[in-house]
C-alpha cells in the first residue's frame, strides 16, 4: 500500500483528486490534511469510493508538530499538495495569509517530508 498525504483535500481539485485515486488506485491510503478555510467543505467529501482508505485531518500545513506527527503515524511515502490560498480577489486585498500558507506553509511541508525521509533512509557501508 501507498501511504499519500494529500493536502487541501477539502478543496475542488484535491477532492477530485481523492474521488479519483480511491476509484482508480486500489492500493492507496489517504491522508487528507486540510485546515477548511472559507474553501474547504466536507460536501467535497460526500460519497468517497472507500472511505476505509481515506483520513481527514482537520490542521494546517504550517503545524510543524502536526506534519512531523502525521508523517511518521501514517509512514507516508508521497506528498500531493493542493492546500492553498487559491482566490486572487483575497490577495489583493489581504495577502497575508498567501505568504503564510502558500510560501511558509509549503515550505514547512516539504521541510517535514525531507526531515522524515531523510530519517528512513538506511546508512551504506
Ligand atoms: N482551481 C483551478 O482551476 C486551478 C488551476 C490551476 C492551479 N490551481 C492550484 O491548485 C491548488 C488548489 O486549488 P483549488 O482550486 O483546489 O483551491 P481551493 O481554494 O478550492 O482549495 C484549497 C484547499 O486548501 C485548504 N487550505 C488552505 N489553507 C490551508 C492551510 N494553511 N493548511 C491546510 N489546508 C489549507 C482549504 O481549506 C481548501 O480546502 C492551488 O494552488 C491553486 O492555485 C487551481
Amino acid at each position: 500500500m501507498k501511504n499519500i498525504l494529500v493536502t487541501g483535500g477539502a478543496g475542488f481539485i484535491g477532492s477530485n483528486f481523492i474521488h479519483f485515486l480511491l476509484k482508480t488506485e486500489p492500493k492507496v491510503n489517504i491522508i487528507n490534511l486540510d485546515a477548511f478555510t472559507y474553501a474547504g467543505t466536507l460536501e467535497n467529501l460526500k460519497d468517497l469510493p472507500d472511505v476505509d482508505r481515506h483520513t481527514l485531518v482537520n490542521g494546517n500545513i504550517c503545524d510543524q508538530d502536526l506534519l512531523a506527527d502525521l508523517f511518521q503515524r501514517y509512514a507516508i511515502d508521497t506528498v500531493v499538495h493542493f492546500a492553498a490560498e487559491s482566490h486572487v480577489d483575497r490577495s489583493i486585498s489581504g495577502p497575508g495569509p498567501f505568504i503564510q500558507t502558500n510560501i511558509a506553509g509549503t515550505y514547512m511541508l516539504l521541510e517535514a517530508a525531507r526531515s522524515y525521509w531523510a530519517g528512513q533512509r538506511i546508512p551504506q557501508g
